[in-house]
Parts: C-alpha cells; sequence; structure tokens
C-alpha cells in the first residue's frame, strides 16, 4: 500500500512542475516492432481486466486460466527478434511481470484465496507503472517505408 501511494505521489509531482518534454527513455523500434509491443500491452490490460472480473465473483478457475494466459509462455511467442533491440532491464522487467502472472495462476489454483490474489495483483501492476514511467516508444526514422507503406510514403525506401 505505502509503495502505491509513493508511486502516485511521484506522478502527481512529476506532472506538476509542468514540464511538457516526455523524458522517458525512448525506444527507437520499427512501426512492426512498435506494433508487436503495443499489442502485447493491450493484450496485458484486457488480460488484467479478466482476472479482476473473475477476482469479483472469486472463480479461481478463470483467474488462474486468465493470469496463465499472461505468464511466460505468452513472451515466448515471438519475443526473440525484439530481444536484440529492446534494453535488457526492458525485457527482465517484462519477464518480470510474466512470471508474476504465472505465480498468480499457481496460487489462485493452490490457495483460492481472492485477497492474496489481490494483493498479488497490485504489486504485480506496479511493474506495469515503473515500466511506464520510464520508457516511451518513438519509431526509428527509417521505419516508416519499410514495410507496407512503400506506395504512398515520400521518402525512398531504405535499410
Ligand atoms: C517492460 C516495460 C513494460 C511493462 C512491464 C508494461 N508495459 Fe505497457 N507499455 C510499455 C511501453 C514502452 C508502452 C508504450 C508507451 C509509450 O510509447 O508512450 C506501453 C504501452 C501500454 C499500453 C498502451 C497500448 C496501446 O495500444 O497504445 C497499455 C494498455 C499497456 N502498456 C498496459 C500495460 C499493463 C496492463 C501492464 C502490466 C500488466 C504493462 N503495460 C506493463 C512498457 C511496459
Amino acid at each position: 500500500m505505502r509503495n502505491i501511494l509513493a508511486i502516485a505521489l511521484i506522478l502527481i509531482a512529476s506532472t506538476a512542475t509542468g514540464n511538457e518534454v516526455d523524458t522517458r527513455r525512448i525506444l527507437p523500434l520499427t512501426e512492426h516492432q512498435r506494433d508487436h509491443v503495443l499489442t502485447e500491452m493491450r493484450a496485458l490490460l484486457s488480460g488484467t481486466q479478466n482476472i479482476l472480473d473473475a477476482l469479483s465473483e472469486e472463480n479461481m478457475t478463470v483467474v488462474a486460466r486468465e493470469a496463465r494466459s499472461l505468464g511466460v509462455g505468452m513472451a515466448h511467442k515471438g519475443e526473440d527478434h525484439l530481444k536484440a533491440v529492446l534494453p535488457k532491464e526492458f525485457m527482465q522487467m517484462g519477464m518480470s511481470v510474466h512470471k508474476a502472472f504465472d505465480q498468480i495462476a499457481a496460487d489462485a489454483e493452490s490457495m483460492q484465496d481472492p485477497k492474496h490474489t489481490l494483493r498479488q495483483m497490485s504489486k504485480a501492476m506496479q511493474t506495469c507503472n515503473a515500466c511506464h514511467a520510464s520508457y516511451q516508444i518513438r519509431l526509428k526514422e527509417h521505419s516508416t517505408g519499410q514495410e507496407t507503406q512503400s506506395s504512398h510514403h515520400q521518402h525512398q525506401h531504405q535499410h
């Protein structure tokens, strides 16, 4: 609880400075890589919502199933090509979230304690916040003409 408050205060404090420049570390990605990361992000958000929904009904079987779908198995779906371009700390933070969801799934099955799951969810989501506070995605300048948009893009196709 104290950690959540600390994060909330940091967020409020940094907003209150009125600094309009996004100072988060930049991840230069291609259109395709950006799409891959953001698609996974949206899956994390909707999976989280599904978990909370099942949790509100204390349906721990569904909690476990939804949490497992966000586990380490999710990360293995084609993340190899991103490993090369994303910073190590970024990959580690991402992996720790996937591991947390596997733990949530395992505990939901073995302990069947919604309150315990709720605490784990809150803790896991601190990592969502920490990463979002640290990184932003920017398209690599030459990436737009690369894959699908070369026909109506004014720059020459280049690598
Ligand atoms: C390892 C880093 C990292 C972690 C962990 C992480 N995210 Fe993200 N997320 C990002 C980055 C980077 C962006 C893009 C932010 C930007 O460019 O401004 C993003 C964007 C998003 C978006 C916007 C997607 C879109 O289509 O624009 C959602 C939703 C999201 N994250 C949800 C989550 C949730 C929920 C969690 C935790 C369960 C989470 N993220 C954990 C790095 C992370």
